[in-house]
């Protein structure tokens, strides 16, 4: 389970992260009973809960109207839950937040229970964002989602590709626009959200609307090149999920970009990318990566993503006084992604 003192920065909207969990909970009633009860297991299962914090913080900072806000928090959350248990099941994770994944459970559940449950949590998600009531807001969740399932995509038919020293460079930049795609672009939504919800429909973009993307795009890109890192560095039970699984998957992740740039020729990691998949290799290879300085560059570059992350916040306009928390925990926010061990 998860610190929660380590995210008192969220203490600011407690109430209203309360709020979301209640509303989540409010499902519609006379569904499956398998369905009911996934609601409740992702509910009640933890989770940093920072995307829904996100749009919580950034209502509060631009004068939206918080019960619109609750439902787009709840949204993020059940957008965020689907796509995990679709990752889940294509990387064949058993363990999520410290408990078994639908796709390790026994009969009836199955590859396909899963599959429809994360469709269902789609489909939840999208009720829950269009009660909301603004279309620019939806239009910016149905984009948020097509670009997460090319970023995933992107990583299918990326992964067992073996970069030539040559090549290093433009597999980081292909890296960068994956976890984009993947990670960042929901994150930059999300803080986005509190602006567009906070503007007349219809209405260009509020100049606000730009910064709070552009802090949501770097924290995103910062946020999962540290989840990048903890899978060789984390303890297994703190994270709540496996580590060293991006290598057993053949991903290749910046901390291995950066440590194939040193030393393109190990013989171990060489041995991974031409396919053995061994534990024994594997651990190895996780060893040896954990312990090199491709570890502290990766983190050096996820901090430099959270500084510009916190810059793009001086553009905002003056705030009055009681905004004050809000931004700070959005500073506090951001630090915590590079510091945190889960
Ligand atoms: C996990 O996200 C998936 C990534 C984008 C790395 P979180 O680390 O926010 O997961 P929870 O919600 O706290 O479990
Ligand atoms: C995030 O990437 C996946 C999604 C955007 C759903 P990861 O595959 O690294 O996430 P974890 O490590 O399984 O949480
Ligand atoms: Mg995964
Ligand atoms: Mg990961």
């Amino acid at each position: 389970m998860i610190e929660l003192a380590a995210l008192s920065f969220l203490n600011v909207i407690h109430d209203d992260l309360a709020r979301v969990e209640a509303l989540i909970l409010e499902h519609p009633h006379g569904r499956h009973e398998a369905i009911h009860w996934a609601v409740e297991l992702m509910a009640g299962s933890g989770g940093k809960r920072l995307r829904p914090a996100l749009v919580l913080l950034s209502s509060h900072l631009c004068g939206a109207d918080i019960d619109r806000a609750v439902f787009m928090a709840a949204a993020v959350e059940m957008l965020h839950a689907a796509t995990l248990i679709h990752d889940d099941l294509i990387d064949g994770a058993l363990v999520r937040r410290g408990v078994e994944t639908l796709n390790a459970r026994p009969h009836p559940w199955s590859p396909a229970t899963t599959v429809l449950t994360g469709d269902y949590f789609f489909a939840y998600a999208a009720h829950l964002a269009s009660q909301a009531i603004n279309v620019q807001l939806m239009q910016r969740f149905s984009q948020a989602l097509m670009t997460i399932c090319d970023g995933e995509m992107r990583q299918m038919f990326d992964k067992d590709q073996q970069p030539t020293t040559s090549a290093l460079a433009q597999a980081r930049d292909e890296y960068e626009r994956r976890i984009y795609a993947k990670t960042a672009s929901l994150i930059a939504m999300s803080a986005e959200a509190g602006a567009v919800l906070a503007q007349p429909d219809n209405c260009v973009d509020s100049p606000s609307a730009a910064v709070f993307h552009a802090y949501g795009r770097e924290l995103g890109i910062a946020f999962q090149i540290v989840d990048d890192v903890l899978d060789f560095t984390a303890d297994e039970e703190t994270l709540g999920k496996p580590v060293g699984s991006d290598l057993r998957h053949g991903l290749l992740t910046l901390p291995v970009l950066f440590f194939l740039e040193d030393r393109p020729d190990d013989p171990v990691v060489g041995r991974v990318l031409r396919g053995d998949r061994s534990e024994a290799t594997i651990q190895e290879a996780v060893r040896l990566i954990a312990n090199s300085p491709a570890i502290e560059q990766a983190n050096g570059i996820a901090r430099r993503h959270v500084q510009w992350a916190k810059q793009a916040l001086d553009d905002l306009p003056a705030l009055e006084c009681s905004s004050a928390p809000y931004r700070t925990a959005l500073l506090d926010l951001a630090d915590f992604t590079v510091r945190r061990r889960f």
